[in-house]
């Protein structure tokens, strides 16, 4: 991801949630997108939101290729959250698709959780991102509720565990919402520069690019503020000047 970012002078990874339609209709479309976009992208994201119609051995394949072609990694946004047998089968189809990284979700723990997704990252050598603080309004439901360290006892956000957690299994990145700067100003002082912060929720739920940026985001995941604009491939270069600018302001660091 970093050098990717470097050599695209971006950090905007492209989620590519396209309304639904006929599956060879959004495959086309995926591809027209990429083509045009690709020069303001660091990365691809995709989700089951495209693997449901299009199936992952039958298209959602050929756009990581394409991805890939381009010069862009590719992220399956898969939150995987199950016991560890089935986590490690998810994400090795992911992997053996193509992609370079899945995201997690913590809160499985990690005997018989993520320890089976981590092991089969290493053995392909590809990545796992996972979730500290999710980008939407009732994250603070989950994320944002107070509880009590299994270790320590102490009460703590449950965002703070899951930082943690990132930093102990050596995540390769760490999903924090766009649209809650404040709180990735505080993860950003746990993880230091040892996890990246991607940021998803800018323009449609509402996030600023510079905020986050400013905060400690080292990647923004922007989805419908691209896909559904009347001139997506303007908006996204738009949005990566924005974005680039901030990060050289920062510290001209990126990771
Ligand atoms: P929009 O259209 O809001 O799309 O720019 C955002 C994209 O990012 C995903 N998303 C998240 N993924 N943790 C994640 O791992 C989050 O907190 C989160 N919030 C949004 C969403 O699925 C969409 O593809």
């Amino acid at each position: 991801m970093e050098s990717s970012a470097r050599r695209k002078k971006s950090n905007i990874i492209l989620a590519l949630d396209l309304p639904s339609d006929k599956p060879s209709r959004l495959l086309s479309r995926s591809f027209q997108i990429l083509d045009s976009a690709h020069p303001y992208l660091c990365a691809l994201k995709l989700n089951r939101q495209a693997v449901l119609p299009i199936g992952l051995f039958n298209g959602v394949q050929k756009i990581v290729q394409k991805a890939h072609g381009l010069g862009l990694p590719a992220i399956m946004d898969a939150k995987i959250n199950d016991i560890g047998n089935t986590n490690r089968a998810i994400a090795q189809y992911y992997y053996e698709a193509g992609f370079d990284a899945v995201t997690a979700n913590p809160f499985v723990g990690w005997d018989e959780g993520m320890q089976p997704v981590f092991e089969v990252a290493h053995k392909m050598k590809r990545g796992v991102i996972m979730l500290v603080y999710m980008s939407h309004k009732g994250a603070v439901e989950g994320y944002g509720q107070m509880v009590q360290d299994v270790a320590t006892h102490q009460l703590v956000p449950q965002y703070r565990v899951f930082a943690e957690k990132a930093l102990k299994w050596n995540a390769d990145g760490a999903v924090v919402g766009a649209t809650y700067p404040e709180k990735i100003r505080e993860i950003r002082a746990v993880l230091r520069d040892k996890v990246s912060i991607y940021s998803p929720g800018v323009g449609a739920q509402g996030g600023d690019v510079e905020a986050a940026v400013k905060a400690g985001a080292s990647y923004l995941i922007v989805g419908r503020a691209i896909v559904d604009a009347k001139d997506p491939i303007k908006t996204a270069e738009k949005i990566r000047d924005t974005a680039w600018q901030s990060v050289k302001r920062r510290s001209g660091k990126i990771g």
